[in-house]
């Protein structure tokens, strides 16, 4: 949830670090920081996101060829300058970055108070700069302090660095941390639970939570693996593991082009990633046909097969088990990744788990993927970042092929995964050529959905509903998820309250929220028109102002969106205005489309 990077090499670290920052961003906004080191240690931090601090406090000037840099989604204290990362220890001379949660922080905090370290702000990331300082004076780590990690072996290197290893093995919970220290030329860094990749360029090394901050520099990366702790000097890498000792890492290379993680002519994000679904949703397709086959037979073999997934993820599991039921007549479970562990139960080593996380980081799913291990069930990754977690985590994997997803809302990437969804059902039943036909098919449907006439329409109907307090949203089966999904977009990008419901629900409860003038979006698809188009008859009689969604006119509509039919696809097609209309609803409420507030793009902790 926060954005971490790091630079050694020949070039100044800190206009690195900023543009690295800038890429970041994304990934959390509250507060920035930067330290470097040049004889002395230099830490300059605020409040505000990076284009703010950068000139308030002149980032770019701070001298230095060693930094590191953090942009903070705020999990334990207050968004506040004490609170900002980096975090020093008592002499100021050590700075460190973390992204993650280190549960065990309020036991080594009262350890390391009682002998004698202040501390600036509340955060649990600041008690790792104290051990490390501790550590360094030699002080015993305090085993009772924390019940930290396992780990075999020592490090035999330089004071500073083996300082930082045994601290970090003091630690409980997720982490990628980076530290550096004055008078030391090195950047030291591990990880667990919590992205963090190398980037290797000619003039020098890179640390950041994803590719893109080096992307520009450097397509070379090394995925670091759970507890892979690194030191980075003038000298090269030195990797080192926990639990397995000296290592060696592959270098791969990035598939995203800087061009693709970049805005481009686009004034967001969120509007550049909604125009590339027409390209997107057929890349989806792109699969090994071997692993479809193989994740066919795992799914016809499983006793017990989940979709697992957060937020729009989980709106793709849930379409994929309406799609899985109607298309292959295959019972597949929905759950949401952060309510799995009620389920561990009786998974068995017969039961087929789907993990569905575009960032593959997302820590609820991570975890929902360890209560599976648990129970040696199967684990099938779908996932859009290679070399995340999740890439690494599953027996198979089905990449989403949607390239960077940089907005903080998912519009690309749950397109491609209701498209994977669809792709899979039909698979199911020995019609994988038809779904890609059908796919096909629907390449002009995007297209004009993602043209401007539809922006310029979509705009006008903005501009009604941009001053409503709530809006609602209903439809059955395929659309129903659809609505989920719909609702999600606009409640999190514009903070319009906005709720969805399953069409045959409005008359068991919510129908008393509606009254004159209480917009309420229906979505229609030809297999189940009739009784929807009743439940909108039953809002029209109290006064609710309907919007349809669908591909003719109903007399029930006080307006309507024009989409496609498409079946089975539906999900797909009718997910696309809403997105557009939720992203016209941010920029007339004068919101940033791609960093909502409170927000974060990879939610990497529990
Ligand atoms: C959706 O627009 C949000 N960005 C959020 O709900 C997101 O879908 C969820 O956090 C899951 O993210 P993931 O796909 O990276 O796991």
């Amino acid at each position: 949830m926060c954005g971490i990077i790091g630079y050694i090499g020949t070039e100044e670290a800190s206009p690195i670090l900023c543009q690295g920052l800038k890429n970041l961003e994304y990934r959390g906004y509250d507060s920035v920081g930067m330290a470097t080191v040049s004889g002395g240690l230099e830490i300059r931090k605020g409040v505000g996101k990076i284009d703010d601090l950068r000139c308030r406090l002149n980032f770019e000037e701070i001298p230095g060829h060693i930094g590191i840099g953090h942009t903070r989604w705020a999990t334990h204290g207050t968004v506040s300058f004490e609170n900002a990362h980096p975090h020093a220890d008592c002499t100021k001379k050590i700075a460190i970055i973390h992204n993650g949660i280190i549960e065990n922080s309020d036991r080594l905090r009262e350890a390391l108070l009682k002998r004698g370290h202040e501390f600036a702000g509340d955060t649990d990331s600041e008690v790792i700069a104290h051990l490390i300082e501790d550590r360094l004076n030699g002080f015993p780590g305090q085993r009772g302090a924390g019940d930290g990690e396992p780990g075999t072996g020592s490090f035999d290197n330089g004071f500073f660095e083996t300082a930082c290893l045994d601290a970090f093995r003091l630690l409980r919970g997720s982490y990628a941390i980076l530290a550096i220290k004055e008078g030391e030329d090195k950047i030291v860094g591990i990880r667990k639970d919590s992205p963090l990749v190398l980037g290797l360029a000619d003039h020098g090394t890179f640390f950041a939570s994803d590719v893109s901050p080096f992307l520009e520099w450097t397509k070379k990366v090394v995925y670091l693996q759970n507890y892979d702790f690194v030191v980075a000097d003038g000298k090269g890498v030195k990797f080192y593991n926990l639990l397995q000792g000296e290592v060696s890492r592959p270098v791969d290379t990035v598939e995203w082009s800087m061009e693709e993680a970049s805005r481009g002519k686009f004034e967001h994000f969120m509007l550049k990633e909604i125009s590339e679904q027409a390209d997107t949703i057929q890349r989806a397709l792109q699969q090994d046909g071997d692993v479809i086959e193989r994740i066919v037979d795992e799914v016809k073999k499983g006793f017990g097969v989940f979709f697992v997934g957060c937020g729009s993820s989980y709106h793709a599991c849930l379409t994929g088990t309406y799609l899985l039921s109607k298309v292959a007549g295959v019972h597949v479970n929905a759950v949401l990744a952060s309510e799995f562990e009620n389920y561990e139960h009786f998974l068995t080593e017969d039961t087929l788990v789907f993990a569905v996380s575009q960032s593959g980081e997302t820590a609820d799913v991570l975890d929902a993927v360890k209560a599976a291990r648990r129970k040696k069930s199967k684990i099938i990754g779908i996932t859009n970042v290679m070399g995340s977690s999740l890439s690494r985590e599953g027996d198979e994997l089905m990449m989403m092929n949607a390239g960077p997803e940089i907005c903080v809302l998912s519009t690309k990437t749950y397109t491609s995964q209701a498209m994977l969804m669809a792709l899979m059902a039909y698979a199911l039943c020995d019609k994988h050529e038809e779904c890609v036909q059908k796919a096909k098919d629907l390449y002009m449907d995007v297209y004009n959905l993602t043209s401007k006439s539809m922006r310029v329409r979509l705009k006008d109907l903005a501009k009604e509903l941009v001053h409503k307090e709530h809006i609602y949203m209903i439809g059955r089966g395929l659309q129903y998820t659809t609505a989920l999904e719909a609702a999600l977009k606009i409640k999190e990008v514009s903070y319009i309250h906005t709720e969805a419901f399953a069409g045959g629900e409005l008359k068991h409860g919510p129908l008393a929220l509606v009254e004159k003038g209480t917009p309420v979006f229906v979505f229609v698809s030809r297999d189940n028109e009739d009784r929807i188009v009743a439940n909108a008859q039953e809002v029209k009689a109290r006064g609710g102002y309907v919007i349809g969604v669908s591909d003719w006119n109903h007399r029930v509509f006080d307006r309507w969106i024009k989409v496609p039919e498409c079946g089975d696809l539906n999900p797909i097609i009718q997910a696309i205005p809403m997105q557009i209309l939720a992203y016209e609803l941010a920029v007339q409420r004068g919101l940033d489309p791609d960093k909502p507030r409170n927000l974060a793009k990879s939610v990497t902790v529990l």
